[in-house]
């Protein structure tokens, strides 16, 4: 764990902005010799567990995350074998801090394409290790974390509803890796600039967060054929709290439906969703047919909401 008080003696910050800029008090961040796919198997296993299925029953398997394991091969291939998912399709999803919905999304269409029968969606990072931590502007906002869901047949009228999925291009080096990729390859001289790190234009990222939260989340509830007042509980990507402050007030639904868990882990990327969806659902928070609405955005710029009914 690493609180806003480790933080201050690590760069030039305090435990008090942190906490009126972000909301964060701290958050959790894996020992060395643990990689994304690791905590991605614990994940698994417990939404396997939880969904009562064993590993051999999924023939689908999505990790969303913007920090795998290597390049290639994907995150989801490094789980296949540990899961004993032989056989099963097996890629990942690179939409930031978006991808657990799109993983969802695509997910549910592949299963109801009658394709697939049993996909496993994880969310899983350790932006620990790509978080600059000479930068205070960002440093202070990131964890690892992992999650994941079960995705199979459902009732008629339940499960996933209706979603909001889409990208603003335009905004692209708002958040991203400069280097290590095709455009900059790994260098000394890359590394030597810092280049391998995360970089962020905070302000920029703000108000496109508030405004692709709030439009597609009417979007995702109009296409469910649903009112927002219809929305019994609403699990936003965990990235600031102002950022759902605002985003709920314009939605106007009232901000105790909201989910927060900030505080505790940070922004997680692709892992926040999941992580708090099933927090949520633990604490016995979410009863069978409440409606869920799950809004993130993210690099892309990128934004992805979606309607449940549990
Ligand atoms: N401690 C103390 N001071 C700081 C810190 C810090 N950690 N970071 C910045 N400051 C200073 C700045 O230098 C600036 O000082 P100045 O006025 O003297 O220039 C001042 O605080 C205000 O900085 P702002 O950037 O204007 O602060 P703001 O209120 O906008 O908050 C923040 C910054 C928290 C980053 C906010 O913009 C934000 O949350 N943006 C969205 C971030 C986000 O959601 N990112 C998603 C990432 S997803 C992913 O990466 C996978």
């Amino acid at each position: 764990m690493l609180t806003n008080f480790d933080l201050e003696k690590m760069v030039d910050t305090s435990d008090e902005w942190i906490r009126t800029r972000t909301g964060i008090r701290e958050r959790r961040i894996a020992d060395p010799d643990v990689a994304t796919s690791d905590l991605a198997l614990r994940a698994a296993a417990a939404a396997l567990q939880a969904a009562g299925v064993q590993g051999p029953d999924i023939d689908l398997i999505l990790v969303a995350t913007v920090t795998p394991d290597m390049f290639f091969p994907c995150t989801a291939s490094l789980l296949q074998q540990a899961l004993g998912a032989s056989g099963a399709c097996a890629f990942d999803i690179l939409v930031g801090c978006t991808g657990f919905v799109y993983g969802l999304a695509v997910a549910t269409s592949l299963v109801a394409a009658g394709s697939y029968q049993r996909a496993l969606v994880i969310g899983s990072e350790t932006l620990s290790r790509i978080t600059d931590w000479e930068d205070r502007s960002s440093c202070v906002l990131f964890g690892d974390a992992a999650g994941a869901a079960v995705v199979g047949p459902v009732a008629p009228g339940h499960g996933i509803l209706a979603y909001s999925l889409g990208n603003d291009g335009s905004n692209a080096d708002a958040l991203t890796i400069p280097a290590g990729g095709s455009r900059l390859p790994p260098s000394a001289e890359t590394v030597g600039q810092r280049l391998h790190y995360l970089t962020m234009n905070g302000a920029e990222v703000f108000k496109f967060a508030v405004r692709a939260m709030a439009e597609s989340s009417e979007e995702a509830v109009r296409r469910a054929g649903l009112a927002m007042r219809d929305i019994d509980i609403v699990i936003p990507h965990q990235a600031n709290l102002r950022i759902i402050a605002a985003a709920a007030k314009r939605l106007k639904i009232p901000y105790e439906r909201f989910v927060c868990n900030l505080d505790r882990y940070g922004n997680t990327s692709a892992a926040t969703i999941p992580l708090a969806l099933d927090e949520t659902v633990r604490a016995g928070r979410i009863q069978p047919g409440h409606h869920v609405l799950l809004a993130s955005f993210g690099a892309g710029l990128s934004w992805g909401t979606m309607v449940m009914r549990w």
